[in-house]
């Protein structure tokens, strides 16, 4: 021990010990030994004690796991509160759940789960015996909801369509900028319109577009057809819609779902974009309607138009819509702040028509004497979907003349073929 440490050590010593004699000192330090000894005894009593403690929670957990393999019951929790007991005058916290067979329960407590992390309307699997709460679920959703959520996204993109470039430009403008620069909306001051209404004649790419928004969009995409809404029992429809607002709610507000992050390189942005084809199913002109499924479409449709004002807070949930019978919606569906940016997808016109033929018939192999802007010029009125038609009818022909290449006169026949399928179904050239 060097003389720093020495004199450090002789510093710390209790002044009244350097005074004491021999006897005192012999005395002092039979005392230290004795007190010694007993927080030893004491230190091991409260180790035995720790050990008995963890077997009785090892015991009691066993139990819990035991009683939890139980088939459990699903209630919903209704209320919440809080009152004095009058035998203690403890704080008591207690639980109202209501059971699938519509009996309240009251819990005194709120079992195994921490009371503040439930809240009424919250599901919770309770012992079907005791009704003690043992986990609090995750937000129930109907399959039918769920399905709409489109995990693997389409594979078209905006290059697969032609002669529509403006409406791709304004549909991004109105559906993927505000998801992806919300700033810029917030410097001009403006706020970005909720709902998006694409029309046009039946073929002219407006699911197409759709589709391509959900393959480009980093957000969450949820699609169903309106005819989806029309169900056997009143208030299904309204229901569905309810649970999907609330789905696409969940998905842009929480961090994780189901311990999934949501904010994973899939999900860049934060948001919701719903996708309404054919909306004319529910969305049709509301009229006194004598009957009962009239009247329930009305009510379907209502609860749309509701839900799109509920979540005016919420900028990150869009609504697109497509229909080919404009003329026939709800004006209230239409009025600004639900589907104020309208778009119409006219039918293509020359250039627009020559792009959709190379697209389709980029695979083919072409005779080298085929203009296209001649078919093109023969195809007038056509849309998207006939003149995909006439690329298919064109191939087909030249695999019945047993041909190598698609040729011109293959074309043309096509045009032929569709063109009488056009007037048939239209009834009209
Ligand atoms: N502009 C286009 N470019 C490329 N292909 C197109 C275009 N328009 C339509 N098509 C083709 O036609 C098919 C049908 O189009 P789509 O389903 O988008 O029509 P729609 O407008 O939704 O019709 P509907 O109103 O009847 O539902 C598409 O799958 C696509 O192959
Ligand atoms: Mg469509």
């Amino acid at each position: 021990m060097n003389t720093e440490s020495l004199a450090q050590a002789i510093r710390e010593i209790d002044p009244s010990v350097l005074t004491m004699t021999n006897p005192e000192l012999r005395a002092h330090i039979r005392n230290l030994r004795d007190q010694l000894d007993f927080q030893k005894r004491e230190l091991q009593y409260v180790r035995q004690q720790i050990k008995e403690q963890k077997q009785l929670e090892q015991d009691a957990q066993k139990r819990v796991e035991a009683t939890k393999q139980l088939p459990m019951l699903i209630c919903t929790v209704s209320e919440l509160f809080e009152h004095v007991d009058e035998d203690s005058g403890e704080v008591l916290k207690s639980v109202v759940i209501k059971t699938t067979s519509r009996q309240n329960i009251f819990c005194p407590t709120a079992g195994l789960v921490p009371y503040s992390s439930i809240k009424p309307n919250d599901l919770v699997a309770v012992n079907r015996d005791t009704f003690l709460i043992y986990e609090r679920l995750p937000q129930f959703y109907d399959a039918r909801v769920k399905q709409m959520l489109v995990a693997e996204r389409p594979s078209d993109s905006f290059k697969q369509v032609g002669g529509m470039d403006q409406i791709i430009k304004q549909v991004e403008e109105a559906v993927l900028l505000p998801f992806q620069k919300p700033e810029l909306f917030d410097q001009v001051g403006i706020q970005p319109s909720k709902g998006l209404l694409l029309y046009g004649k039946p073929g002219v790419g407006k699911t197409l577009i759709a589709r391509c928004i959900a393959n480009a969009c980093d957000c969450i995409f949820l699609s169903l057809c309106a005819t989806q809404l029309i169900q056997m029992y009143i208030g299904d429809g309204s229901q569905m819609l309810q649970e999907l607002f609330e789905l696409a709610k969940e998905y842009v507000d929480k961090d994780t779902i189901n311990g999934v992050p949501q904010n994973s390189p899939a999900n860049k942005v934060r948001g919701a974009l719903i996708y309404i084809d054919e909306i004319d199913a529910i969305g049709t002109r509301r009229f006194d309607a004598e009957q009962n499924s009239g009247r329930e479409v009305a009510r379907t449709l209502m609860t749309l138009l509701n839900l799109m004002d509920g979540f005016i807070s919420n900028n990150q949930i869009k609504v697109l819509a497509s229909t080919n019978r404009v003329d026939s919606l709800d004006p209230a569906l239409v009025r600004s702040n639900r589907f104020d940016r309208k778009i119409e997808c006219p039918l293509p016109n020359i250039t627009g028509r020559v792009q959709i033929l190379k697209i389709h018939s980029s695979k083919m192999r072409l005779s080298s004497d085929l203009n296209f802007e001649e078919v093109a010029k023969t195809c007038d009125g056509f849309s998207g979907a006939q003149l995909k038609a006439v690329c298919v009818e064109a191939g087909m022909n030249c695999l019945r003349r047993n041909g190598r290449e698609v040729e011109m006169r293959d074309f043309m026949e096509g045009i032929g073929m569709v063109l009488n399928r056009k007037v048939a179904e239209e009834g009209y050239l």
